[in-house]
């Protein structure tokens, strides 16, 4: 893991607060950090925790005499090799966004090349403010930051909903994961979330499938540098930042999406869908009614979309997933053979809280002649993992 030089800039919120362990838990990974406060974050916390959590001063003034006497701000632009801002208020979001510099912490933002990350803290309300949307979409657009978070639940103010920045453990996680450039310029194609059959207006067959799994690695591969189309099937998420999202329903509806999104250039596609084996044969007209006790579907196989795309004439680096309940490597390598699959990314959905629908999993990866466990993690946690041993299963097959 390389060590890195971090500023941390913290700004006014309750969660200034989990700062002081993020510093901890920094220095404990190897990195060296020094910390910069907005005058709003010192009503929440001392410059003095910092400094001795850090081993280094802490600047909160532009118009230090001292420190500028050195061009300080440009020296700090300079140092660093990752900008990280946890908290970042609404405020300081509203002033980066508009390229203000009337600060330290926003100048040092103008003046640096470094990476900029944001990790969120606010109320919800403010959160979802239409203000608030429209400066994170400015940043959002911004390659040289990145947003992580904010996760939603129980406020200090008493709310609930988004807005809790992360805790300090998976900030420091992140940083130690920062896939950032290893998919540079590559194009990824990724399919999500489970397909629906409609049996007739009102009635469909389908699965769990949440679609948690393939949006992290969207967003995970978007991170790394990647151009991302992600055809998911019905879910309930945000599309992750910087992704595009093309949406469609049953499984042919995906082969055709998927055909589409390859044909316009793809490096690289990963299959996450749950999609449905098989669909009714017709779909009625009108909603069925009930008739006897018992009555029969007839129904037919869906095309497969991994197996057709990992079987053109130049297909891109294929990686397919397999959720089994038994024999999970035997069955998992047997597809892989089959689809003539790069990779396969088994799941053993037979243990209770991963998999299907969950926020963990717990994944072994194969390819030809070899294989990776991951122990249980979040499922943004394995999405980082994951995209590091694509890109570099891909770059060796590229080279082998
Ligand atoms: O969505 P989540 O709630 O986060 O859950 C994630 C997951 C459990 C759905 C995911 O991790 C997973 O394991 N997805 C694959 C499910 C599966 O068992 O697929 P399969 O064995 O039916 O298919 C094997 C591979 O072929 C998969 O990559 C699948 O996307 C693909 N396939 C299958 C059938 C088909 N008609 N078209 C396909 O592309």
């Amino acid at each position: 893991m390389a060590q890195k030089r971090i500023l941390l800039g913290v700004t006014g919120g309750i969660a200034a607060y989990k700062s002081a362990e993020l510093v901890r838990l920094l220095k404990k990974a190897g990195h060296q950090v020094r910390v910069v406060m907005t005058s709003g974050a010192e009503g929440f916390i001392k410059p003095l925790t910092f400094q001795a959590l850090s081993g280094e001063p802490v600047r909160n003034s532009l118009l230090d005499p001292e420190a500028e006497a050195g061009m300080g701000h440009i020296e700090l632009a300079k140092w660093a090799d990752l900008v990280l801002v946890a908290p970042a208020s609404a405020n300081f979001i509203a002033r980066l966004a508009n390229g203000m510099a009337d600060d330290l912490l926003t100048t040092v933002c103008c003046a640096t090349t470094a990476p900029i990350v944001l990790a969120p803290a606010m109320n919800q309300a403010m959160w979802s403010n239409t203000r608030t949307q429209r400066n994170l979409a400015l940043l959002e657009a911004d390659d040289q930051i990145r947003l992580w978070g904010p996760d939603a639940g129980d406020q200090a103010c008493g709310d609930t909903g988004p807005g809790r920045m992360l805790e300090a453990q998976a900030i420091a996680e992140r940083v130690d994961q920062d896939n950032r450039g290893v998919l540079a310029g590559q194009r990824v194609v990724i399919t999500a979330g489970p397909t629906r059959e409609p049996i007739d207006p009102v009635r469909y067959i389908s699965n769990h499938s949440s679609g948690k799994m393939g949006y992290a690695l969207a967003a995970a591969a978007r991170e790394a540098g990647a151009k991302v189309v992600l055809i998911s099937g019905p879910v309930s998420l945000a599309a992750p930042a910087g992704v595009e999202v093309r949406d469609v329903m049953t499984a042919e509806d995906m082969l055709a999406a998927a055909e589409t999104a390859v044909d316009e250039g793809c490096d690289i596609f990963i299959a996450t869908a749950a999609v449905a084996d098989y669909r009714p044969e017709t779909e009625a007209d009108q909603k069925l009614k009930k008739a006897n006790e018992t009555m029969s579907l007839a129904l037919v196989r869906n095309p497969d979309t991994l197996a057709t795309i990992a079987g053109r004439s130049n297909p891109p680096f294929t990686v397919g997933f397999a959720a089994e309940t038994n024999d999970v490597e035997h069955y998992a390598t047997d597809k892989m053979a089959r689809k003539k699959l790069d990779m396969i990314v088994a799941n053993d959905v037979s243990q209770p809280g991963i998999g299907f629908n969950s926020d963990r999993n717990t994944i072994t990866v194969f390819w030809p002649g070899g294989h990776q466990a991951f122990d249980n993690d979040t499922k943004a946690g394995l999405a980082g993992r994951l995209v590091r041993l694509i890109a570099e299963r891909r770059q060796q097959a590229a080279g082998a």
